[in-house]
């Protein structure tokens, strides 16, 4: 079995990790709105307002930091008005990106603000630039934000809502180099500056402006967006990085060979490339960091499971997505100086989903319980960690074992993945500046294909784990294809 020595520095901070970089993103797409998190007051399934409870405690299981709605592309082609008041006058659209399936707006402004205050998430609202107005926008920010009896604030009270609610990210516009307005940078970047100056901060209530960043490698965006932005104008810019090795899309989520793995782990870890160089330009335009990295959308997407609507992104999530999210979210925690946010696509029944639904069943994911076995990283202070490693395939970047490690009230959590299918190790674990005197330890491990069905929903699951202490060392076997959480005290 191959041994390997890990150091971790408790004195040498790289950055707070603000929980909301372990934050979700829900769209008006498919399955995952209807069905997945809103069945309607009138449903058998337990529900609060139409809301799914049982969707609202696995989200509040994993400390779900923030929300993302309602897109995504659909964001660029949703009215907010169409959303509000009685639901039998809502105005119908049809769902252009996704499916062509009608949409009735019975989930909408006040229906997504009560699912965050159920979880006890932030919200982070995706504004319309594509095809909407700047007054539409504004209007939007006063009818959620504003107390007194400005007129937005009178209809917003008209239906039902006494009390401004709080909404702190706002992101402006999605995508518009794509689906949303297909923009150049230029185009883009001065439409961003119109629109933002008219998002205002009504009754105390402080806007975390976002504006639309670059797709993946895109650099020259993220360059003509930093030359034209300050930190006035945007308190973060919206990267976009799906783990996909060619496009079109035609790998199943659930066969795989090896090599194909293996792409993909090595794909997550380009993450590491991609934030840096992304960083790098940033740092150039803001020195003082004041503009914020934010990863609006990532993971695996794969070929829909067969028998379903294309249109839906339906995918099943096996232990390749785990061992992806537990390197990707190492990744951010050591880029958590820069990165403030990052939402992983998407919470329910759409791409690398934390649960999925079937009727009134609803399973937790293998991606789910990396999550939750993460979630002591939040609000923690990330420190330096390093691991003497080998690459698992050869030319290629993909180093055995991921780890990332941080510091939170005198707790230390290290968080590692033996991306290895085949090969089981070994690892001792030095720690600087913070004395090891206790270990508890959980573990997610199966073989890669292995998948949570609605039949067999525990196939794969978080299990307590052992790890040892010895002379200020802790020890540790990863076996092949596992995640281990290390809570050290
Ligand atoms: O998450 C699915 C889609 O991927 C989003 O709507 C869009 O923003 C991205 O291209």
């Amino acid at each position: 079995m191959k041994k390997f020595s890990m150091l971790v520095n408790a004195n040498d901070k790289l950055g707070h990790i603000n929980p909301e970089i372990y934050g979700h993103f829900s769209e008006h797409l498919g399955r995952c709105i209807y069905e997945g998190i809103y069945v309607g007051e009138d449903s058998d399934i337990p529900n609060i307002h139409g809301l799914r409870k049982d969707i609202i405690d696995a989200f509040k299981q994993i400390r779900m930091p923030v929300l993302r709605w309602p897109g995504g592309c659909f964001a660029d082609e949703y009215h907010w008005m169409d959303g509000i008041g009685p639901k039998e006058n809502r105005k119908k659209l049809i769902n252009t990106n996704w499916g062509g399936v009608t949409e009735d707006n019975s989930f909408g402004t006040h229906e997504f603000m009560e699912l965050c205050e159920l979880v006890g998430c932030e919200p982070y609202i995706n504004g319309n630039v594509g095809s909407g107005t700047v007054r539409e926008m504004s209007e939007w920010i006063e009818y959620m934000t504003r107390e007194d009896g400005s007129p937005m604030a009178e209809l917003r009270r008209a239906n039902g809502r006494e009390k401004a609610w709080k909404v702190k990210y706002f992101g402006v516009g999605n995508e518009n180099w794509g689906c949303g307005g297909m923009m150049r940078p230029q185009y883009y970047v001065d439409k961003y500056r119109d629109f933002q100056a008219y998002c205002k901060n009504h009754s105390g209530n402080h806007l975390y402006k976002i504006a639309c960043g670059p797709s993946g490698s895109d650099y020259n965006w993220m360059e003509v967006l930093m030359q034209n932005l300050t930190p006035d104008m945007a308190s973060g810019v919206d990267l976009h990085n799906y783990t996909v090795p060619v496009w079109p899309i035609t790998d199943s989520a659930t066969e795989f060979d090896a090599d194909k793995y293996y792409d993909y782990v090595n794909l997550a870890y380009g993450m590491d490339t991609l934030l840096t160089r992304h960083t790098e330009i940033m740092n150039k335009y803001d020195p003082d960091g004041k503009i914020k990295l934010v990863l609006g959308e990532w993971g695996c997407w794969y070929a829909v499971e067969p028998g379903t609507n294309p249109g839906f992104l339906y995918q099943q999530n096996t232990m390749r997505d785990a061992i992806v999210a537990a390197v990707e979210l190492n990744i951010f925690n050591r880029h958590s100086d820069r990165l403030a946010m990052a939402n992983l696509a998407q919470a329910v029944n759409v791409l690398q989903s934390v649960v999925l639904t079937e009727g009134d069943k609803m399973i937790k994911t293998p991606t789910f319980h990396i999550f939750d076995m993460y979630k002591e990283h939040q609000g923690a202070d990330a420190v330096y960690c390093q691991t003497e490693n080998v690459n698992v395939k050869e030319g290629k970047n993909t180093p055995m074992v991921s780890s990332s490690a941080s510091v939170k009230d005198g707790r230390m959590t290290i968080t590692l993945a033996n991306v290895d299918i085949d090969e089981d190790c070994e690892l001792s674990i030095s720690l600087h500046g913070f004395k090891a005197q206790k270990v508890s330890a959980r573990i997610l491990t199966a073989e890669v294909h292995t998948y949570n069905t609605f039949d067999n929903p525990e196939n794969v699951k978080a299990q307590d784990y052992s790890a040892t202490i010895a002379d200020g060392m802790v020890n540790v076997s990863l076996p092949a294809c596992s995640v281990v959480e290390l809570v050290v005290e």
